[in-house]
């Protein structure tokens, strides 16, 4: 099967290929280039398309898929709020993923955004570089007793959920199930409110959906403790980064760690190093210095791009194979 896979990282190159190789069976064509209207039309001859969380597959784009005779798209990722799935239904396109390839990668991934921004490790390390030793400005507070809110206690929830318990914190959580495995660790399910009002660290793991979008607004951070500490490795628009912005600049919000952004489309996986960025929001962001924002590198763990690959070729071989009805087939949501 001739695979063409769009924004295609080396790193990319070579977890797919090690597992193509491995596996057999899918022959990877690789572009950089994200797939999106401008690009649609370079699919024209492949059985399959596979993505990432930025392409855009909208129904222009899947329209143009469905056009080349594609009838499969593997997502290489968990997320696929970038697709319109109601049109890739009614083309008959088939969306896979990756729904779990190591939730410890992003659990832990938060956990660093948490005691870097508690504990000021990015100015440490620039005063100990200059050769300044001060301690005035890094004060930071212990985790032991403080409570961790977390929204959405899935995969990833559940991982950190099982982390801040290690480190003697409360776990408070808000989910519209409630995982058995995080009930039985010690974690207590609240509603929305109470999880705002109470934590000291407000973790996010939900997907992004209608009801979840700036579920961090103007109105809900005026429910959190004042100097709440937020953590969002989730979906960038989980946040409405300008109300944020707002709580950052009165105090209400006291550290903001963000390894998504809502306009991270054309900045993340980039080297913009040479171009003046000309999002003024992000760039507003970057000016406070109890803020720290990674591009998105959650995932980004061998052991990770490892299950991934793995998966994203046998998601392929299932479809091609005829069983395309396998658990990873993404559903329109009813
Ligand atoms: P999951 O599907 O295992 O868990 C998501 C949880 O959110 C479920 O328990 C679900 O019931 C809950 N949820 C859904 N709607 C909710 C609502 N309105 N309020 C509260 N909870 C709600 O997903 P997983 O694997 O834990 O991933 C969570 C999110 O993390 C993904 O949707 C994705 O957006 C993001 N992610 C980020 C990565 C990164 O590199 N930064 C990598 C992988 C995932």
């Amino acid at each position: 099967m001739k695979v063409l896979v769009f924004s295609a990282k080396p790193y990319d190159r070579q977890f797919l290929s090690a597992a193509s190789e491995a596996q057999g069976g899918v022959e990877f064509h690789y572009l950089e280039v994200p797939l999106r209207a401008d690009t649609r039309h370079l699919v024209s001859g492949y059985d399959a398309v596979c993505a990432f969380v930025n392409d855009c597959i909208d129904a222009l784009v899947l329209q143009a898929l469905a056009e080349a005779g594609i009838r499969l798209i593997a997502m290489r990722c968990a997320g696929y709020n970038n697709i319109d799935l109601k049109e890739a239904a009614r083309l008959g396109i088939t969306i896979m993923r990756v729904p779990a390839y190591s939730p410890h990668a992003v659990a832990e991934h938060a956990v660093a955004l948490m005691l870097a921004l508690n504990r000021k490790i990015h100015r440490a390390y620039n005063r100990v570089r200059e050769g300044n030793f001060l301690l005035n400005g890094l004060l930071g507070f212990d985790m032991y007793q403080r409570t961790v809110g977390i929204v959405g206690t899935g995969r990833i929830g559940e991982a950190l959920s099982r982390i801040m318990l290690g480190f003697g914190c409360r776990v408070i959580a808000h989910d519209v199930y409630q995982n058995p495995a995080c009930l039985e660790m010690g974690v207590e399910y609240v509603d929305l409110d109470t999880l705002l009002a109470q934590s000291d660290i407000i973790s996010l793991h939900c997907p992004l959906t209608p009801e979840t979008r700036y579920l961090v607004n103007a109105q809900s951070v005026t429910k959190m403790k004042r100097g709440v500490m937020i953590i969002n490795t989730g979906r960038g628009a989980l946040i409405d980064t300008q109300a944020v912005i707002d709580a950052l600049k009165s105090g209400q919000i006291g550290y903001l760690g963000l390894d998504v952004y809502e306009q991270e489309d054309g900045l993340f996986f980039e080297d913009l190093s040479c171009e003046v960025i000309q999002d003024d929001m992000f760039e507003r962001l970057m000016t406070f210095h109890n803020v720290i924002i990674t591009g998105h590198q959650g995932f980004f763990t061998h052991e990770a791009l490892e299950n991934i690959a793995h998966t994203t070729v046998g998601n392929i071989r299932c479809y091609f194979g005829g069983t395309p009805q396998c658990e990873n087939v993404v559903r329109l949501p009813s």
